[in-house]
């Protein structure tokens, strides 16, 4: 780290700490093309702007801040800016903000890239407007496709496309975005731990080794809505009955499996009357296990423990899969020589999802995970010491000075 930019390292954190605060859920909630989404997309581009970076927003509303000109082979770092609702305020903007005061540090003290160098900014990676996570990573790989994706709808019904127009962003052209991925020679994502991994190794880096297979799940239960007092127990047709005894069959499952977790962490009830038996619920599945084979197993038991609760309850089920990923196994070929170049490093694998892990597969991408004291995450509770976090900038810009100073066939010095 170099001493002009040491001062201020971080602040970027409490530049948008007020950004998206959620005082009924506690935390952030920042999501897609909403009031805070497009204030921290005005901040990063302020902030990218003011250390020399030019920004451009990419067909699918993903943002790319250039140091130079565009170019093949470019060394792109970054990660993600909204959160989950009541999320905390690492998860995502630590990547950004490391990011940031990693070029910065380049950028000051003279450095001369060999290769293109980008930090970019990934829309809707929670998928908390629209469903699905990492939304602007699979749109640019073609992970999700543009159809089904344009007709996404969030919890007030508007579709992707609508909200995509609304932003300034041709709905049309959502998708596949080759000359955004052909850019891109390594990722570098730097990322809070979201578990315990480094606490247990009492260390304050590591970088990725897996990422666990993970999919989302739509289970709409059906059943009759009728008056609360009106309504004898035994003439129901009570959905929310019918979903909360396929919650406990869910929990069941993973406890049953090998090491698979299963999740309902968002439910809607329609009409949602105190005084009325519901008509509808929905309620959404998040299923993860060490293998694929393993996930797709787990929600198969699930969907059998689903359908026996529903024997006698004159309710029904339907189960939409809303979002797949197989497990991701970062290449060594890319993470040693970085951990090399760092000094040696543990790998830890991720229970959680990441855009790298939608890249992983088409361009060599790597993850450098900061250490999270409690392994809290997705909660207003995440944190990361101040002094583990300088720890992963410095790594980074390690790792930038190193892969940038190697130069690459084409001319592309900016
Ligand atoms: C994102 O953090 C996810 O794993 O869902
Ligand atoms: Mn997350
Ligand atoms: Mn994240």
């Amino acid at each position: 780290m170099t001493a002009t930019v040491a001062h201020g390292m971080l602040a970027g954190l409490d530049e948008i700490d007020a950004v998206g605060r959620d005082s009924r859920a506690g935390g952030y909630s920042r999501h897609l093309w909403q009031p805070a989404d497009f204030e921290l997309r005005s901040w990063f581009v302020e902030r990218a702007t003011r250390i020399g970076l030019a920004v451009e927003t990419d067909r699918n509303g993903n943002l790319w801040a250039w140091w130079g000109r565009p170019g093949p082979n470019a060394v792109v770092t970054g990660s993600h800016l909204d959160s989950v609702p009541g999320g905390g305020a690492f998860d995502g903007p630590l990547g950004v903000v490391s990011a940031l005061d990693a070029v910065a540090a380049l950028t000051a003290d003279g450095f001369r890239a060999s290769r293109p160098l980008a930090v970019v900014v990934f829309a809707e990676e929670e998928g908390s407007r629209f469903g699905v996570a990492c939304l602007g990573s699979r749109l640019m790989t073609g992970a999700i496709d543009a159809d089904r994706a344009r007709g996404l709808t969030d919890a007030g019904g508007i579709t992707l496309a609508e909200a995509a127009s609304a932003a300034g962003i041709e709905a049309a052209r959502l998708g596949v975005d080759r000359e955004a991925l052909d850019r891109i020679g390594l990722f570098v994502e730097l990322h809070v731990e979201q578990g315990r991994g480094l606490v247990d190794l009492g260390r304050p880096l590591a970088l990725a080794s897996s990422i666990l297979a993970h999919g989302r799940w739509r289970l709409t239960f059906t059943g009759e809505g009728n008056h609360a007092g009106a309504t004898a127990m035994s003439d129901r047709r009570d959905p929310v009955l019918a979903a909360a005894r396929a919650i406990v069959a869910v929990n069941d499952a993973a406890v049953a499996s090998d090491g698979a977790r299963a999740t309902v962490g968002r439910i809607s009830v329609v009409p949602g009357a105190t005084n009325a038996i519901a008509s509808s619920v929905v309620a959404w599945l998040d299923a993860r296990a060490a293998t694929d084979a393993a996930t797709r197993a787990l929600v198969a038991d699930v969907a059998e423990r689903v359908e026996e609760c529903l024997v006698g309850s004159g309710c029904a089920v339907t189960i939409s899969e809303e979002s797949w990923s197989g497990v991701v196994e970062f290449d060594p070929g890319v993470s040693t020589p970085l951990a090399t170049t760092l000094g040696g490093l543990p790998s830890l694998a991720s229970g959680a999802g990441h855009d790298a892990g939608i890249l992983a597969g088409l361009v060599p991408s790597a993850m450098l995970f900061v250490r999270n004291p409690t392994g809290v995450s997705h909660s207003p509770a995440e944190f990361a010491e101040t002094a583990d976090c300088l720890a992963g900038v410095t790594a980074l810009e390690r790792v930038l000075r190193s892969v940038l100073a190697v130069p690459v066939p084409r001319e592309t010095v900016p």
